[in-house]
């Protein structure tokens, strides 16, 4: 049988060639033969899961088959229609799914559509809830989330062909992947907004239109997911539909990823030095240059902040430090990120911000982001266009602007406005943060939940455990510590060991748990 993996079965064939070179047998290298043969076992025991998980996969797609399982029975789904047995170089049956365009509102004149690929529960029980999932950028396709972090197959960095995802969200509820706000990927219309209760109103005017066609998910149990940047479109688009009542979609809560939630400042430069130092064996500066670091650091008032300020509980509004008189932005001699970030990409050419401790070889990516693609795009193909309903456009990971005038998005900071109504509303939020992350820093996201009121209380009372978020994982084994965790007054923080910006891709075992958390498949996000 194929292995799904070009890459197990490569590394399983270059296992023997080593131990030819090493001369195996010789009691000098019994260490060496050891972890091989522990290598062996465990690249065993991922194939095994994921031929599993195939299978599995294919049972699902099986039940869906002949019209009157369909889920989603509306004749008007029907133009939205894919079979899963025409996707491109997709060399098994996906399933039943629908995509396509939508207006953002019932104006038979709207001009503003967005595009959407909806993906049916796989567990049945699951078949009234809802989980939408969006990128950030701004102006970045959730079509990258669909193919490579939590989708019901993946196409990762490096990876020769897709295959079923066993982590696929789709597991814990009708998953619709949304390119948002208009000027995203497949999108249609001219961008008008300038902030995101207007990004809001549009994507809820969206949803409207979308649970028309597929009203089976009226009423249905809601959770809003996303990354990055969605740590504003998140949040604020929960907020909106709280404090707009009307559609009817029954939302619970939200999960947003290394999200951008507060100023550039404390998710950026306030960590920036303790991050490199955490993390020194991927960043070797010399002494001099490290030494000029450290005196910005202390000029700016960065080295102390964390045991001056992030206390449990705080003990009053954080101080925003580094920045420029009478602004919130940093100041130009206080860029310490910028800095840092330049100088890495000179001992490090491939240098991958999104995840620190990668090396050399640069992996290709089909989505030609971050990384470029070896030979296509794939949403950018015709068929692919066709198989999915999608137009004819040229189609790259991130476009924009997405909002217009020359300032872009006028939106305070989730954390500093609406998210403590949003988590005083919803029966779960969750944050998660990969430790492996520099485009966003943990510790920034942690300044930001101190200096944040909700629930009667500013920041959590009591500190975050180490080593208190634990991961069992019964799909590929994935087992034990797997990094921190706090939860207070309905508020959810997870950060993950190991994983860089996209966690679903890094560590899909620890953020697949923190989705069934979410969406009450599980009491809670630790095992
Ligand atoms: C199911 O319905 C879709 C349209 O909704 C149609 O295109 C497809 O051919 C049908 N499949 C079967 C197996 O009848
Ligand atoms: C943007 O355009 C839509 C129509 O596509 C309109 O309904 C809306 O009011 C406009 N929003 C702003 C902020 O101008
Ligand atoms: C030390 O690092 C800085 C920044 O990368 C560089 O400009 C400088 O030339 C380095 N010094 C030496 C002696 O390599
Ligand atoms: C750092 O600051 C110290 C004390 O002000 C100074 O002597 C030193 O030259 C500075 N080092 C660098 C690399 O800027
Ligand atoms: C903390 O919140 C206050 C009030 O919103 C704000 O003025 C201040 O800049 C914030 N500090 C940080 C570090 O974000
Ligand atoms: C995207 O597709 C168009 C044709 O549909 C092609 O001209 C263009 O080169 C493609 N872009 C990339 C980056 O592959
Ligand atoms: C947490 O959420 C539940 C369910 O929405 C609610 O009943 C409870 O009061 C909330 N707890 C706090 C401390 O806000």
């Amino acid at each position: 049988m194929r292995l799904p993996f070009t890459f197990l079965s490569l590394a399983l064939l270059s296992a023997p060639a080593a131990l030819a070179r090493y001369g195996g047998g010789a009691s000098a290298y019994s260490g060496l033969n050891q972890a091989i043969q522990r290598q062996h076992e465990h690249l065993d025991r991922v194939k095994d899961a994921y031929m599993t998980a195939s299978t599995a996969h294919h049972s699902h797609s099986k039940r869906q088959e002949g019209n009157s399982s369909l889920p989603f029975a509306n004749p008007a789904a029907e133009p939205f229609y894919v079979d899963g047995t025409t996707i491109p170089e997709v060399n098994f049956d996906a399933g039943a799914s629908w995509a396509g365009l939508l207006p953002i509102s019932g104006d038979p004149e709207e001009t503003k559509e967005l595009f959407f690929w909806l993906w049916p529960a796989s567990n049945p029980e699951n078949a009234d809830k809802l989980l939408f999932w969006t990128n950030g950028g701004p102006g970045c396709s959730s079509m990258e989330g669909f193919l490579q972090e939590n989708g019901p197959f993946i196409w990762n960095w490096g990876q020769s062909e897709p295959v079923a995802n066993p982590y696929s969200w789709t597991e814990f509820a009708n998953v619709v992947w949304v390119e948002q706000p208009v000027g995203t990927g497949f999108t249609q219309g001219t961008p008008n907004i300038t902030n995101d209760d207007e990004l809001a109103e549009q994507l809820t005017g969206f949803l409207g239109q979308f649970i028309e066609v597929f009203d089976e998910l009226q009423g249905a149990e809601f959770y809003l997911s996303g990354e990055s940047y969605a740590g504003y479109y998140v949040p604020y688009i929960a907020n909106y539909i709280y404090e707009h009542p009307g559609l009817n979609l029954n939302l619970q809560g939200i999960w947003i990823a290394d999200p951008s939630l507060s100023y550039g400042a404390v998710q950026q430069d306030i960590p920036a030095l303790r991050f490199v130092q955490a993390h020194s064996n991927v960043f070797p500066f010399n002494s001099s240059f490290l030494e000029s670091l450290q005196n910005i650091s202390d000029a700016c008032g960065y080295t102390t902040y964390l045991d001056d300020y992030v206390h449990y509980p705080p003990d009053g509004l954080l101080p925003l430090v580094g920045v420029q008189e009478g602004s919130t932005g940093t100041a130009p001699e206080c860029r310490i990120f910028d800095q840092i970030t330049e100088e890495i990409y000179w001992l490090n050419p491939v240098f991958n911000i999104y995840r620190v401790t990668d090396t050399f070889p640069n992996l290709w990516s089909v989505l030609g982001f971050p990384r470029d693609t070896q030979q296509f795009i794939y949403f950018n193909r015709t068929d692919v266009q066709d198989a999915i309903h999608a137009p004819h456009q040229i189609w790259e990971d991130c476009l924009g602007p997405v909002y217009v005038g020359e300032d872009g998005d006028q939106s305070l900071p989730s954390m500093l406005s609406i998210m403590p109504n949003v988590i005083e509303k919803s029966a779960r939020t969750v944050v998660v943060h990969g430790l492996a992350d520099m485009i966003l820093i943990a510790e920034g996201t942690r300044i930001a939940i101190q200096n944040m009121t909700w629930a009667g209380a500013q920041g959590f009372q009591t500190p975050i455990e180490p080593e208190s978020f634990l991961v069992q994982d019964d799909i590929m084994g994935a087992q034990g510590v797997y990094g921190n965790m706090h939860q207070e007054r309905n508020l959810t923080y997870v950060e993950f060991y190991m994983s860089g910006h996209m966690t679903p891709q890094f560590v899909p075992w620890a953020a697949y748990q923190t989705i069934a958390y979410l969406t009450g498949a599980r009491e809670s996000p630790s095992a």
